[in-house]
């Protein structure tokens, strides 16, 4: 008989906790609350540093550290402004766990956060530059593919199972992308994910604090409705963006254009083309997320969205995904 226990007990003896689902950090949803809920109720509870000023992402983790004795993540952009003082913050508190998100950290971040006592993660989007986040000391990867929500590579969870997972067995490996069922996350066990990671499905949860008007678009949505924003031209970079498609979405396609046109007149540098990109989406998902502005702000959402419609209590979110796995790891041992 196939059991979930032991097929994740690598994840569950990595990151300690029962449930090795990582609740992923979203900017402006992942605080300190949502992450210590997530953690409280057996799962892995994740706080999002995104472009927060130091001083408020110190009082987060303050915060989590006051409402819960379980492990969770610091999750750091490493593109972000205040980036390298979100490291420091993050190493003082001497947190259990630091991801990497954004770029790929280089040796002596990774060194930084391993020398506070963290577990080190990152995000590995092929082979050899998971090898090479290993060689540079980081304990687990996480794979995600471009189902998911937010900023978005451009490779399927699919492929990237066979292109990474199938090859990586020196350190826990975590999927996301896609993700919303526990029999999905039975077969990704039984592939050789350690854990899996999951975003847009926690949004659905009461516990999870964004306006209800964020929840209702993602109620109403479909699948087919979380789209991934096109790069207009090659001679600005834009890092996709996976987000239900409103007036904010084409309002992008409207600067991109724009800074494109001041690019070309040298009213502005490269680096401030991209800074204001990457400021679009930061305000952008403030306004959805706090004020309600499901019109113009950014409702950042992965394809998974088709498979969520209500908004639950945690606790039976979790209890849907556990039964729902083991379930389906019942249906496969009978078949043998
Ligand atoms: C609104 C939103 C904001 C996100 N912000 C971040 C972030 O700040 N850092 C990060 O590493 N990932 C971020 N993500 C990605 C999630 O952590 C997670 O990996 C992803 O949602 C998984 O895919 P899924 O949405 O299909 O479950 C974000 C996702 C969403 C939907």
């Amino acid at each position: 008989m196939l059991k979930l226990e032991d097929l994740w007990s690598r994840g569950e003896s990595f990151l300690g906790v029962p449930y090795p689902i990582i609740a992923g950090a979203m900017t402006w949803i992942s605080d300190s609350s949502f992450a210590a809920a997530v953690s409280n109720a057996g799962a892995f509870g994740s706080v999002a540093a995104g472009n927060m000023p130091p001083e408020m992402l110190d009082e987060e983790i303050q915060q989590v550290k006051n409402l819960t004795e379980k492990p969770f993540a610091v999750n750091l952009i490493t593109i972000a402004p205040h980036y390298r003082d979100h490291l420091k913050v993050a190493a003082e508190h001497a947190v259990p766990f630091i991801v990497f998100a954004g770029s790929f950290p280089r040796r002596p971040e990774i060194q930084a956060a391993k020398e506070s006592g963290a577990k080190v993660m990152a995000f590995a989007s092929t082979e050899s530059i998971a090898k090479h986040l290993i060689d540079n000391g980081v304990d687990a990867l996480i794979l995600e593919g471009s189902e998911a929500g937010g900023h978005v590579g451009h490779v399927s969870l699919g492929i990237l199972l066979q292109q990474v997972l199938f090859k990586i067995d020196e350190v826990p490996v975590f999927v996301a992308g896609g993700i919303a069922t526990g029999e999905y996350i039975a077969h990704l066990l039984l592939m050789g994910a350690a854990g899996v990671q999951l975003g847009t499905f926690f949004v659905m949860t009461e516990e999870c604090g964004t306006h209800p008007r964020f929840k209702e678009a993602f109620i109403r949505a479909r699948a087919r409705d979380a789209m991934s924003t096109p790069q207009i031209s090659s001679e600005l970079k834009v890092v996709a963006v996976r987000a239900l498609r409103n007036k904010g979405l084409d309002k992008f396609n409207e600067l991109q254009v724009e800074l494109i046109e001041k690019r070309r007149n040298k009213e502005i540098t490269q680096a401030e083309a991209q800074y204001e990109v990457e400021n679009y989406w930061v305000g952008a998902l403030r306004s959805a997320v706090k004020d309600g502005d499901v019109e113009f702000g950014s409702l950042m959402a992965g394809q998974s969205i088709g498979l969520v419609d209500k908004i639950r209590p945690l606790k039976e979110a979790l209890d849907f995904l556990i039964q729902g796995a083991q379930q389906e790891l019942d249906r496969i041992s009978a078949k043998f």
